[in-house]
């Protein structure tokens, strides 16, 4: 029996700020933010979007196409998580209106949770073939006005759909991870706000790759020529890259140039929407899936996920005859060119306008665009939402 990805959906906000513009604001070089960090635009969640409405509006790409009743469990997995307790999960479930007899829960361990939640599906699924798993992985990525870290924002979800049998990708039972505890990133519960030891994650980062993808070698006889593509973890479009240098010259030209290649297809949806934590490697997953005209069924793809504080994970996945028809790479494109670009002043405002740490009540912008799921404000502190 195979496992793996059935069905994959994203979902980004209606809002993004030029990072040209956001560097001329900051008196910055455009070439640092461009070219030196490798991104060219960064989406910007209004306050009426939130982890809860990104994760539901990714998975709605799909969940009418597929048996919602073989759902067994949905999994959310975030860093920037909305309440201490319950989880976003719940309440996807029920805005997607899933079926009750199901478990819904949330896992955090900071950009890794996608890949922990994509790893429970697998072995859920791997005892009961006969149900499936929908994993979404959401998160608004925040540093702060002006921060060292403002240009490695962003916003958004990846929602994957886990099922024997899959269409689109088999997720092979091949792992190799190394967990270590650092402090290389990490959020207290008072603030939405990460604090990040930039350079030290990097570090880490590259450290993290350098060391699983060792064992993965040693453990399964692997080769980077056995490699279609390597996805990376992606904080900001030029990180994967270090990572990818420090090994590439193990390969011979032609691995070398085919994974540059994809890497740079891979990264396509990064560089216009930003950092999307928990779901950046699956963002680049997809960007690869539906940007690469030369993949082709049987073809091996590599995974690298990283989570700082740390978790680092190495993993493969081999595409699935006819996986292209499950795919919308039209879709993707024309949402993303159909957003609304904001000034700095503008996405500054936006930035600020945010549900309160506070027992306060609160409104959103009723003007703001959003999915059909909305977040319209607290009260007596919890959470509205709508499905419109
Ligand atoms: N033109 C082209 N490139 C330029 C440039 C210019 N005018 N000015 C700078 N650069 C390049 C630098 O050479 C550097 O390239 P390199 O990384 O290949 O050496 C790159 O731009 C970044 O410059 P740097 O001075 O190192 O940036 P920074 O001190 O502002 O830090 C981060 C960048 C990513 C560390 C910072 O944004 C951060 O802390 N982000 C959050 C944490 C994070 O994303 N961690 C990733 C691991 S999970």
């Amino acid at each position: 029996m195979t496992i793996g990805i059935d069905q994959i959906g994203m979902y980004s906000p209606h809002y993004y700020v030029d990072l040209a513009e956001l560097a001329q604001a900051r008196d910055v070089d455009p070439n640092k933010f461009i070219i030196g960090i490798g991104q060219s635009q960064q989406a910007v969640a209004p306050s009426a979007e939130d982890i809860v409405t990104m994760a539901a509006a990714a998975a709605s790409e799909f969940i009418s196409k597929v048996d919602t009743n073989k759902i067994g469990m949905v999994i959310v997995g975030t860093e920037t998580g909305i309440d201490a307790s319950k989880s976003a999960a719940v309440i996807v479930q029920h805005l997607l209106d899933l079926p009750e007899n199901m478990r819904t829960y949330e896992i955090k361990q900071a950009c890794y949770g996608g890949t922990a939640a994509l790893m429970a599906a697998r072995d859920y699924v791997a005892l009961h073939p006969d149900r499936t798993v929908l994993v979404v992985a959401s998160d608004i990525a925040r540093y702060g006005l002006a921060s060292g870290g403002e240009v490695t924002q962003g916003a958004g979800a990846v929602a994957m759909l886990v099922s024997a049998q899959p269409r689109i990708l088999e997720l092979h039972d091949d792992s190799q991870f190394i967990s270590r505890d650092i402090a290389d990133f990490w959020r207290p519960v008072y603030t939405d706000m990460a604090i990040a030891m930039g350079k030290y994650s990097n570090e880490q980062y590259v450290q993290f790759f350098q060391d699983v993808w060792a064992n993965y070698k040693a453990a399964t006889g692997h080769d980077l020529a056995d490699f279609a593509a390597i996805n990376f973890h992606l904080p900001y479009t030029k990180m994967g890259m270090k990572a990818l240098r420090t090994v590439l010259p193990q390969a011979d030209e032609a691995t070398q140039n085919r994974l540059n290649e994809h890497y740079r297809i891979a990264t396509t949806y990064s560089r216009r929407i930003g950092n999307i934590y928990t779901g950046s490697l699956y963002l680049g997953l997809m960007s690869l899936l539906d940007g690469a005209s030369d993949l082709k069924a049987g073809d091996l793809l590599g995974m690298f996920s990283y989570g700082s504080g740390a978790v680092g994970e190495f993993f493969s996945m081999t595409l699935v005859d006819g996986y292209e028809k499950q795919l919308s790479p039209e879709d993707h494109e024309a949402f993303l060119d159909a957003r609304t670009k904001l000034s700095v002043p503008a996405y500054e405002q936006m930035f600020l306008n945010k549900v309160p740490y506070s027992a306060a009540d609160y409104s959103t912008d009723p003007a703001a665009i959003t999915s059909r799921f909305r977040l319209t404000g607290v009260k007596d502190q919890q959470r509205k939402y709508v499905n419109q």
